[in-house]
């Protein structure tokens, strides 16, 4: 049994496959009350959001893609959002090597600027450009773009259109303080920078580049400082969240803490 979370005009939708892999009539038996036990747990859940924030490379993503696909919710990442904005700008002169932000001129072009999520990543129109946001290029401007007041409200603008459905999973560094600050469950994430920093180091390494380890602690260091230090919508833990230190967790300890929050909040 498969299922696939979608969005379609707005609305969130679940598909869910069965495939029968043998005609022993048992067997067959046996998928059917795994698949009613599935929808039964699917049921269960309430409409909720579930708002991840945290500093960078403390696995946000992760955990939250693993939560809704156990809760067959549908998993958003907004910083795809302001990644994809930032390629915008570097491809469209709005941004200069040392960071300097035509605000004015970028505000006018978001006007017709089509970013969307779809089919395997984020889009900009039909372009898929989910490969071109993670790279270093980007990496080393979002910050800045982020901090851009005019381009908060175009993100949050869309972000709040999938809020709309709930039963969604979003992370990002705002979304418990300023997109859904009504969210029924906050999480805010951290870990100790070096080893945040040999993760991302690690899977930097994995994709074939040779990093420093020094570099990439100075990197997420001053992104961790930009994003705390904006004026607008900075970095900072909802009064309601709840702090998950995953300095010395693995995903498996990750997922029990939060299945045994789930449970007792919402009776599960
Ligand atoms: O989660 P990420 O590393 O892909 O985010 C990229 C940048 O976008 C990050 O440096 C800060 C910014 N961001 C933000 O300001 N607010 C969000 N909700 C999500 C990301």
């Amino acid at each position: 049994i498969s299922d696939r979370a979608f969005v379609i005009n707005n609305k969130n939708f679940h598909e869910y496959n069965i495939r029968f892999t043998n005609i022993d009539i048992f067997g067959s038996l046996h998928n059917i009350l795994y698949f009613c036990l599935i929808l039964m747990i699917h049921m269960q859940i309430p409409d909720i959001i579930i708002a991840i924030d945290g500093y960078s490379s403390t696995g946000k993503s992760s955990f939250a893609k693993i939560i809704a696909n156990e809760f067959s919710f549908l998993y958003l990442d907004s910083g795809a959002l302001y990644r994809g904005v930032t390629l915008f700008a570097i491809e469209n002169g709005f941004i200069t090597d040392d960071c300097t932000i035509d605000v004015p001129g970028l505000e006018k072009a978001m006007e017709n600027l089509d970013l969307h999520f779809g089919e395997g990543g984020t889009y900009i129109g039909d372009r898929c450009i989910e490969k071109e946001i993670r790279s270093l290029a980007v990496a080393g401007k979002v910050s800045p773009i982020a901090t851009v007041p005019e381009v908060r409200t175009f993100v949050d603008r869309k972000l709040r259109e999938f809020g709309k459905n709930k039963r969604i999973v979003m992370d990002g560094r705002d979304i418990g303080t300023t997109v859904f600050p009504d969210a029924e469950l906050k999480i805010f994430m951290t870990a100790e920078p070096m080893i945040r920093a040999e993760r991302r180091a690690a899977e930097m390494r994995a994709k074939g580049q040779d990093v420093d380890i020094n570099d990439v602690l100075k990197n997420l260091q001053e992104r961790d400082y930009i994003d705390s230090h904006r004026a607008t919508s900075p970095l900072t833990q909802a009064a309601d969240a709840i702090v998950l230190d995953n300095s010395h967790m693995t995903m498996e300890d990750q997922m029990v803490w939060i299945k045994e929050i789930i449970r007792e909040r919402f009776g599960l």
